[in-house]
């Protein structure tokens, strides 16, 4: 072979290998559906905690515009999803739903249109039973062929799918039978499984959908955050790239918490590797609010490529540490103060699972500032409160 062929060669090897190295990364664990979906964990808004059944065209479209404008777009959200409602309670002659008349007037299509029109993406919702969760329109349950190809028709790229009127009928069949009918219309489709956690859909939902939820619904309050985070935090390891647990959509800006509350909230979820879903009224939320939904830190957090949910390291007395390994070497890691009173909450470079160093950048993501460390990591944490920082290893 001559030099320049052997050169030519190597060149093509070298490519060849870095491309697939690049999709050797991309590529979802083997017991997440190989579609190459959600591969981090899914950013968006869905207008449930915040209108309930009110919902409109109107918002899911300012929605999209917000997202634009404020920023959203651009720190990593991109869905924005429709829940329960949205269809007339009567199937169409065609046997296929129709979109409420009075508060869809321009249709789904066009609504889905003018999301995509803004570089973002539509979702929508139905449930795995005879009707949906408030009975308003019908369910998908024996009607998932058509109901599937209604919503790639209409250009829908995630379903939420709900367990409500289920007729006892086994859970798993009822999903499964869902991701099939997605899977034929060729869309790509986010499949996220609303089972409440009942048959522990940890176990099956990889190989059935993209995310599903651990737990019965959110609402805006401490306790029921609380709940959630002890329900939802032990699973970590069922979670990955392409298969999600979902400890629910966000109540961050509706109002039931103080702003402490709300960013353990935002910085539980990220560190859970959980769905950002915001579910505040854009039009209405206080930029104090605003600004926790957008903070880029927090964000890479969820959104980092290695794709672990954090573990729980220790929660004596309340007081919890996270660590969650990020792709590029450093580890986050939480104190959280589940108390009323604040409390010292401490551990180490070495526990949360970092090389031996020198020496320790702690950087705080919330305040946005760097701090030293030999080792130790501890912080004075205040009630209901955390402190979330990512750590690294100097050398
Ligand atoms: C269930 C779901 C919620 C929401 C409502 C809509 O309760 O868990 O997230 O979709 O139904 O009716």
């Amino acid at each position: 072979m001559n030099d320049v062929r052997a050169r030519r060669k190597f060149s093509r090897s070298v490519v060849f290998a870095a491309a697939f190295a690049l999709v050797t990364a991309a590529t979802p664990a083997a017991n997440a559906l190989p579609d190459g979906l959600a591969l981090t964990p899914p950013m968006g808004f869905n207008n449930w905690n915040t209108t309930g059944c009110a919902v409109d065209e109107r918002i899911i479209r300012d929605t999209a515009d917000l997202f634009v404008r404020d920023g959203l777009k651009e720190a990593g959200y991109s869905q924005v999803n429709v829940d329960d409602c949205w269809a007339e309670q009567q199937r169409g002659p065609d046997g296929r739903l129709r979109p409420n008349r009075k508060r869809f007037p321009g249709g789904i299509k066009a609504l889905a249109d003018y999301v995509h029109g803004k570089g973002l993406k539509f979702g929508i919702y139905t449930s795995a039973g005879t009707v949906t969760c408030a009975k308003t329109m019908p369910g998908a349950l024996d009607h998932e062929d058509v109901d599937a190809q209604t919503f790639a028709d209409w250009g829908v790229d995630y379903l939420k799918y709900d367990n409500c009127n289920n007729q006892g009928r086994p859970a798993r069949e009822r999903y499964e039978k869902m991701r099939d009918a997605l899977k034929k219309t060729s869309r790509p489709i986010v499949f996220s499984i609303c089972e409440w956690g009942q048959n522990k859909p940890w176990e099956w939902g990889a190989r059935t959908g993209h995310l599903w939820r651990t737990t019965g619904d959110i609402k805006d309050n401490w306790a029921k955050l609380l709940d959630i985070v002890k329900k939802n935090a032990p699973l970590d390891a069922y979670a990955g790239p392409g298969h999600w647990n979902d400890p629910d959509m966000l109540e961050v800006g509706n109002g039931g918490m103080t702003s402490t509350e709300y960013r353990t909230h935002f910085g539980l979820w990220a560190m859970m590797a959980a769905p950002l879903l915001i579910g505040a009224d854009l039009r209405k939320i206080s930029p104090e609010h605003l600004d926790i939904l957008r903070n880029r830190e927090v964000i890479a957090i969820d959104q980092d490529a290695k794709g672990v949910q954090a573990k729980v390291l220790s929660k004596a007395d309340g007081r919890w540490v996270f660590a969650k390994p990020l792709a590029n070497g450093e580890v986050a890691v939480a104190l959280f103060n589940e108390g009323g009173a604040k409390a010292r909450i401490s551990t180490s470079a070495e526990a949360i699972g970092l090389p031996r160093a020198a020496g320790y950048r702690l950087r705080d993501v919330w305040q946005h500032q760097d701090s030293r460390t030999t080792g130790p990591i501890s912080a004075v944490v205040p009630p209901h409160g955390h402190v979330l920082y990512r750590v690294h290893a100097d050398g």
